[in-house]
């Protein structure tokens, strides 16, 4: 699923039928504190996330990138007109925004296109732009087993996850969604566009970027997306 630019005008009515998916946006959601003012939202898309942000914390301004045209177009036009809404062109390892703009970083289902030799990169790109003590929340689809390309068991992980993701869409009626589940199989075990780390994986980014306090939320009853929420350290008031 590497053509967002001509998927941006199926994925509503693909995603929006599929309760894994709105799991993920309530749960995102549900980790945010009312009082966060500045919120960046990476891989924004058609800007789901970001109309549940609006709605739930009346106070907070959304900023969002996405490398995608096809994506930034329907987001835009989604929330013309908004003075609570700010969409750019960007990416994961190129984030538009000055140092310590946001309160929270938000992401969900995109930073699985970073390949894992730019994750370090991406992670301090996101510590960049918090303010100390911000929260990252991020979901995504992850990998059981570390490893590379033709590791037997990292690619029987992902077979046996995706299966049963598009076994699931298919029981909720969500037939599209069951597609293109099994559409991204190929591309994930062939690395190709598609690089799911481990959660362990993710975490020692993250602990080497300088974030802590680190907290993952499962999504049953499927094992392929989690949520991992991680705070920015603080800065040492020892040494202003
Ligand atoms: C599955 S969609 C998820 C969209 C949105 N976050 C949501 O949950 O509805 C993946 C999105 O990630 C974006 N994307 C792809 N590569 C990216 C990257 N390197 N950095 C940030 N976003 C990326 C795509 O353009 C697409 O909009």
């Amino acid at each position: 699923m590497a053509d967002w630019d001509n998927f941006s005008t199926r994925f509503d009515n693909i995603f929006l039928a599929d309760p894994l998916y709105l799991d993920i946006l309530e749960k995102i959601v549900a980790e945010l504190d009312a009082d966060d003012k500045d919120i960046l939202d990476i891989g924004c898309g058609t800007g789901n996330l970001i109309a549940r942000i609006l709605e739930e914390l009346p106070g907070a301004r959304v900023a969002a990138v996405d490398p995608s045209q096809g994506m930034r177009d329907i987001c835009s036009e989604r929330f013309e007109g908004s003075d609570r809404v700010s969409i750019a062109a960007g990416h994961a390892l190129a984030i538009p925004f000055p140092d310590a703009a946001f309160d929270d970083v938000v992401t969900s289902l995109a930073l699985h296109h970073v390949h894992y030799d730019l994750r370090e990169d991406c992670v301090r790109e996101i510590a960049r732009v918090l303010k100390p003590g911000g929260r990252f929340i991020c979901a995504d689809t992850f990998c059981g087993v570390p490893g590379r390309k033709e590791d037997t068991a990292r690619c029987r992980d992902i077979i046996e996850k995706v299966v049963a993701k598009a076994l699931l869409s298919l029981e909720h009626g969500a037939y599209e969604m069951m597609l293109i589940t099994l559409a991204a199989l190929v591309p994930t075990v062939a690395e190709d566009g598609e690089y799911w780390a481990t959660v362990p994986e993710w975490l020692e980014s993250l602990s080497l970027a300088g974030f802590q306090e680190f907290k993952v939320i499962d999504l049953p009853p499927l094992e392929i997306a989690k949520i991992i929420c991680a705070a920015k350290v603080q800065e040492d008031l020892r040494f202003p």
